[in-house]
């Protein structure tokens, strides 16, 4: 089998541009796959689904950017892990066309004051917690879809809030862009795989498998028949409490509005989503009740 070509690396937003209508003006299909690098199979999976979405002779394009405007004043913008070698060498295997990795000045150019609010989807679970975060998400997101022009964009449900916000900004600003929503990508214990995972101390991995427990105890009483909101964020809180240094949220909502559920029973799609801290670690992770099995290996199937 022939090595794998290397990807073009495109570091400015012109050039990035151009190589999509390049694409496009040949015929092929555009599909872009946002990231902050520190590529991991995760990443590598949205990768593939954009493949198979755009075919074979399809331009695939990942973009490596650590957003500045989507991290808190106390937030680790600045100890984010970058590997770009390493993230080139895994985009080359996976098949990527080109990498959009600019500078921070060149996405943000002096001058530079638009931003972009989406609304009440920002508004609870991690837009509580981290105040302007999907105002940075959204305007990042925005300059992409802006540079890559059509195209089918492809983001993980593992940052499930971001898919909802994402799409709804793409659908309220006519924009191009077909968003794509990928399951969660796991390691073989059941934590979704992240980039800040690699934080993680020893004992605190071993600690962070409770993140995937509290969802299978959710899913668990949701296949025994509990429908009553609080009832199931309870069953995964009383897991995340004993082993996690902080639980900064655990809800179930409704899984398209992200609309809170009052005590009644609740009608399915819910999504259960929760953010906690394992150490210094933020970690983040969510499932939809009825619809996705347990986190865990062997774990039971969650049919309403
Ligand atoms: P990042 O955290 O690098 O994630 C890039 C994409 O990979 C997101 O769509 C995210 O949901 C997806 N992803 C991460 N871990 C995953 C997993 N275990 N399984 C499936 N998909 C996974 O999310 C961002 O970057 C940024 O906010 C970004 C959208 C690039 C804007 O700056």
């Amino acid at each position: 089998m022939a090595p794998p070509s290397s990807p073009a690396v495109l570091r400015t937003p012109e050039a990035f541009r151009a190589a999509c209508d390049a694409a496009r003006a040949a015929g092929a299909r555009v599909a872009l796959v946002p990231t902050m690098g520190a590529l991991h199979d995760g990443h590598l999976a949205l990768v593939a689904e954009a493949r198979r979405r755009v075919g074979p002779d399809g331009f695939v394009a990942l973009s490596i950017f650590v957003n500045p405007t989507q991290f808190g004043p106390t937030e680790d913008l600045a100890a984010y892990p970058r590997d770009l070698d390493g993230d080139l060498a895994r985009c080359a295997s996976a098949g990527v066309d080109a990498v959009f990795a600019p500078e921070a000045a060149a996405m943000y150019p002096p001058g530079d004051e638009t931003r972009v609010r989406v609304g009440a989807l920002t508004e609870g679970l991690c837009g509580a917690w981290r105040p302007g975060h999907f105002e940075g998400v959204a305007t990042v997101v925005t300059k992409l879809f802006a540079l890559a022009g059509p195209c089918v964009a492809v983001f993980g449900r593992k940052d499930y809030q971001q898919w909802r916000v994402v799409s709804r900004l793409a659908r309220d600003l006519w924009l191009p862009v077909d968003v794509v929503g990928l399951a969660t990508v796991r390691e073989p214990d059941g934590l979704a795989m992240s980039s800040r995972n690699r934080y993680l101390s020893a004992s605190d991995r071993a600690r962070a498998v409770a993140v995937p427990t509290a969802l299978d105890a959710a899913v668990r009483a949701w296949a025994s028949g509990e429908r009553n909101p609080r009832a199931l964020e309870s069953a995964a809180r009383a897991v995340l409490a004993a082993a996690c240094d902080r639980v900064e949220y655990v809800e179930a909502r409704d899984a398209a509005s992200l609309a809170t559920l009052d005590d009644g029973p609740a009608v399915a799609p819910v999504v259960l989503a929760l953010a906690v801290r394992v150490g210094t670690t933020r970690l983040i992770d969510n499932l939809v009740l009825g619809d996705e099995p347990s986190p865990l290996p062997g774990g039971v199937a969650s049919t309403a």
